[in-house]
C-alpha cells in the first residue's frame, strides 16, 4: 500500500470512533484531510465540527459541514488529527503544517484524542522530525538563543506565518528522551506561544496504518 492509501485507511477507521450527533474536533494536514473527506460522507450524522486551522475549516465548509467556534462549544467528545512523529506511549511531535497551537487548544478541550498516522510516523524516540515552535515575531531571536542553550538548532520557517500571525522555529537535532520535561521547559520560554511537543496531552488512541492493516494502540 502507498503512504496515501495508508492515510486513507486510518481516516476511514477513525470514522468508527465518531459518536452520532456530536461535534467533531478536526485536525490539520494531509491525513486529516482524508478524515475530513470521510466525515463529509456522514455529515448528516454529526452536529458540526471545530477546526484546528483555517485550511481545515475551509475544507469542511466546502463539504457542507458546519464549522463552529471553539468558544461556543462546551463538549467535544473526540478530536481526530495526524502527527509528524508518535511513540508507543502516544507522545507526539506535531506542527509540520504549522497549526500546532490551535491543534493543542482543540486537543485540550477534547475528551478523546485519536491520532491517525501511517506507519512511517511511529518512532522509538521523538526528535528526528524538527520540532516546530510557534513564536511571537519580536521574540524570534531571543527564543532561538534559548533553544540553542537546550541543545537544539532552530531554523526559521521562511515565508510562513501561522493562522495566529506568528512565526515558526523548527528545531533540529533534538533527541527527546524526556518529552514531558522538555514540553514544560519550552512552555516557560518567554515569547513561545506553543511547542509542537504533545506529551502532557498526548493521544488517547493511535490508529496506525500498516501494510497488514490498521492497528489500534491505546495509552
Ligand atoms: C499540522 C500537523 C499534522 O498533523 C502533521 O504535520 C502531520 O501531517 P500529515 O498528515 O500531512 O503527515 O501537526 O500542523
Amino acid at each position: 500500500m502507498t503512504q496515501d492509501e495508508l492515510k486513507q485507511a486510518v481516516a476511514r477507521a477513525a470514522i468508527e470512533h465518531v459518536p452520532i450527533g456530536c461535534i467533531v474536533g478536526v485536525g490539520t494536514g494531509s491525513t486529516a484531510n482524508y478524515f475530513i473527506d470521510e466525515l463529509g460522507k456522514i455529515k448528516h450524522k454529526i452536529d458540526g465540527a471545530v477546526a484546528s486551522s483555517d485550511a481545515s475549516a475551509q475544507r469542511l465548509k466546502k463539504l457542507g459541514i458546519e464549522v463552529l467556534e471553539l468558544n461556543n462549544v462546551s463538549d467535544l467528545p473526540v478530536y481526530v488529527d495526524g502527527a509528524d512523529e508518535i511513540t508507543r506511549h502516544l507522545s507526539m511531535i506535531k506542527g509540520g503544517g504549522g497549526a500546532l497551537t490551535r491543534e493543542k487548544i482543540v486537543a485540550a478541550v477534547a475528551r478523546k484524542f485519536i491520532c491517525i498516522a501511517d506507519q512511517s510516523k511511529l518512532v522509538d524516540v521523538l526528535g528526528r522530525f524538527p520540532l516546530p515552535i510557534e513564536v511571537i515575531p519580536m521574540a524570534r531571536s531571543y527564543v532561538a538563543r534559548e533553544l540553542v542553550k537546550l541543545g537544539g538548532q532552530p531554523a526559521l520557517r521562511v515565508g510562513f506565518t501561522t493562522d495566529n500571525g506568528n512565526v515558526i522555529l523548527d528545531v533540529h537535532n533534538l533527541q527527546i528522551m524526556k518529552p514531558l520535561e522538555l514540553e514544560s521547559t519550552l512552555n516557560q520560554i518567554t515569547g513561545v506561544v506553543a511547542s509542537g511537543l504533545f506529551a502532557r496531552r498526548g493521544a488517547d488512541v493511535l490508529l496506525l496504518g500498516a501494510d497488514k492493516g490498521v492497528q489500534t494502540l491505546t495509552r
